[in-house]
C-alpha cells in the first residue's frame, strides 16, 4: 500500500432501514473483534452544554488513540452530522467530528464506525474521502436471515412441535429483524392470553404466527426502500 501511495480506509457508515440490525451488528463487532470499543450515540453527546459535546468528540477520539487498537462507535450519527440540525450548537459538534475524522487515515489502529437510518439528513462531509468512505447498506433480511431470527426467538420457548420456520420465513417477507421478533412476541401473547382464559397452557402455533402478521403493518415501504438506493447513486 505504501508502494503505491494509498491510505487505508478507517471509517465506516451503516446505512438502511429501522430494526435491520445496524447497532446489532456493530455491537456483534465489539464483542468478537479483540478492539476495545467505544460506542456514543449521536444525540447523547448534543444533549450536553455548550462547548461540553465538542469537548465530548474530541475526548472520544482521544480515549480511541490510547487504547488503540479500537473502534469509535457513533449510532445515529444523523443526530450529530446533519447540517440542519444547528439549533444545539450541532454545527460545532459536527465541524469537531469532521476534524477529528480528517486525521483517522493516519491513525494508527483507529477505525470509526457509524449508523444512520436517515442518511439524506447527514452533511455530505461526513463521507467525503478520507472520513466516513466506505458505505454499507444493511437492508431487510433475506430468507435466510429470517429464518435464523425465528430460530433465535422460537427455539429456547414452547412452539407447536410441527411449526415449521422455512414457512414462517417465507410468511415473514419484508418486515424487518425487530418486527420479527415483534410478531414472534405478539404469537407469544396471544397464547398466554388464551391459556388463562381456558386454563390449558398454549403454544405459539403458526395460526397465532398468521394472526400477528395479519394484525401487523410492514414498517417498511418499497419507496422507503428506493429512496435509500436514490440516496446512493446520488451522494457523489
Ligand atoms: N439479523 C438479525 N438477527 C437477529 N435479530 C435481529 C436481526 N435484525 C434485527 N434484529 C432484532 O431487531 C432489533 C433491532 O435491531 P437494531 O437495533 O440493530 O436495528 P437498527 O438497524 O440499528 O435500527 P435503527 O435504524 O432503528 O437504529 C435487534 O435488537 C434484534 O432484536
Ligand atoms: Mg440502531
Amino acid at each position: 500500500m505504501a508502494r503505491l501511495g494509498l491510505k487505508s480506509k478507517k471509517g465506516l457508515l451503516l446505512y438502511g432501514p429501522p430494526g435491520c440490525s445496524k447497532t446489532l451488528a456493530a455491537k456483534a463487532v465489539a464483542t468478537e473483534a479483540d478492539l476495545n470499543f467505544i460506542a456514543v450515540k449521536g444525540a447523547e453527546l448534543l444533549s450536553m452544554y455548550v462547548g461540553e459535546s465538542e469537548r465530548a468528540v474530541r475526548e472520544i477520539f482521544r480515549k480511541a488513540r490510547s487504547a488503540s487498537p479500537s473502534i469509535i462507535f457513533f449510532d445515529e450519527i444523523d443526530a450529530l452530522g446533519s447540517s440542519r440540525g444547528t439549533e444545539h450548537g450541532g454545527l460545532n459538534v459536527l465541524t469537531t467530528l469532521l476534524n477529528e475524522l480528517d486525521g483517522i487515515e493516519d491513525l494508527k489502529g483507529v477505525f470509526v464506525l457509524a449508523a444512520t437510518n436517515n442518511p439524506s439528513i447527514l452533511d455530505p462531509a461526513l463521507i467525503r474521502p478520507g472520513r466516513l468512505t466506505t458505505l454499507l447498506y444493511v437492508g431487510l433480511p433475506d430468507f435466510e436471515a429470517r429464518a435464523e431470527i425465528l430460530q433465535l426467538q422460537l427455539r429456547p420457548v414452547d412452539v407447536e412441535p410441527s411449526i415449521d420456520i422455512n414457512e414462517l420465513a417465507d410468511i415473514t417477507d419484508g418486515y424487518s429483524g425487530a418486527e420479527i421478533v415483534d410478531l414472534c412476541q405478539s404469537a407469544g401473547y396471544a397464547a398466554l392470553d388464551i391459556g388463562i382464559e381456558t386454563g390449558v397452557k398454549q403454544s405459539i402455533t403458526l395460526q397465532r404466527m398468521r394472526e400477528a402478521i395479519a394484525n401487523t403493518p410492514k414498517g417498511i415501504t418499497s419507496e422507503q426502500i428506493r429512496r435509500y438506493e436514490e440516496w446512493n447513486s446520488n451522494r457523489r
